[in-house]
């Protein structure tokens, strides 16, 4: 692989995509022109380093990265865990940290202990049907939707959600606890299979540059 190519890097929008930028601040990288926050770019480059960042929609970048349209991306442990995308989990970056988590209210306990048939709405839909499945060996429908999960059960949706905590403090505010733990979470760096494979030393000095951060 020629080293004078761009290496590509998919970012979360969002959240994670701010820490990232910070992380990559920490080894040198930089890109200037995504300091302008008032900006409708969707690409950005450094062109002294040869490095072009994009945001996109969490969910889309293992597809960019599977894909090879990106190199490398930034993303949630969850949006790797749904997608299920063929690539390389090369970091755990430790930021970003939270957990997926069984929430309902308290009176939902019994029936998911007594392995009753419950409804479970989610923005994880494979995440859910996983868990329920292959860990608890339970049989629920699961309902799919795209936001504001806590919503649900308050509403008569469904018995539980599975969806992402935190601080906690959404739960708290709509009377909803913490039923059962799925998996922790935080953001991984992920690598396409082929640039990988390919060793371009400029993505391997990176990896263990941001290695020794973590
Ligand atoms: C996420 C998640 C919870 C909340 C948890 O939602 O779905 O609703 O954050 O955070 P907390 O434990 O600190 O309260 P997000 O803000 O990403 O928006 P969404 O409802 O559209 O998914």
């Amino acid at each position: 692989m020629k080293e004078d190519r761009y290496i590509t890097i998919a970012l979360a929008k969002g959240r994670l995509a701010k820490k990232s930028m910070e992380m990559f601040e920490k080894i040198g990288i930089t890109c200037r022109e995504m300091d302008d926050e008032k900006t409708r770019k969707l690409i950005f480059t450094n062109e002294e380093l040869k490095l072009k960042f994009f945001l996109s929609k969490a969910n889309d970048v293992p597809t960019y990265v599977e894909y090879g349209a990106a190199d490398i991306g930034i993303v949630g442990k969850d949006t790797i865990l749904e997608e299920g995308r063929s690539l390389y989990e090369v970091i755990d970056l430790g930021f970003g940290k939270c957990r997926m988590c069984v929430c309902g209210p308290e009176a939902a306990r019994e029936k998911l202990h007594n392995h009753e048939q419950i409804r479970v709405a989610t923005k994880y839909p494979n995440i859910a049907k996983n868990y329920f499945n292959n860990k608890k060996h339970q049989t629920v429908e699961i309902i799919k939707l795209n936001g504001s999960i806590e919503l649900a059960p308050i509403v008569g949706l469904s018995e539980v959600i599975v969806d992402i905590v935190e601080t906690g403090s959404t739960l708290r505010e709509n009377g909803l606890t913490v039923l059962e733990e799925v998996c922790p979470l935080s953001a991984r760096m992920v690598v396409n299979r082929v640039s990988m494979k390919m060793e371009n030393s400029r993505i391997t000095d990176m990896i263990n540059k941001l290695k020794q951060l973590v």
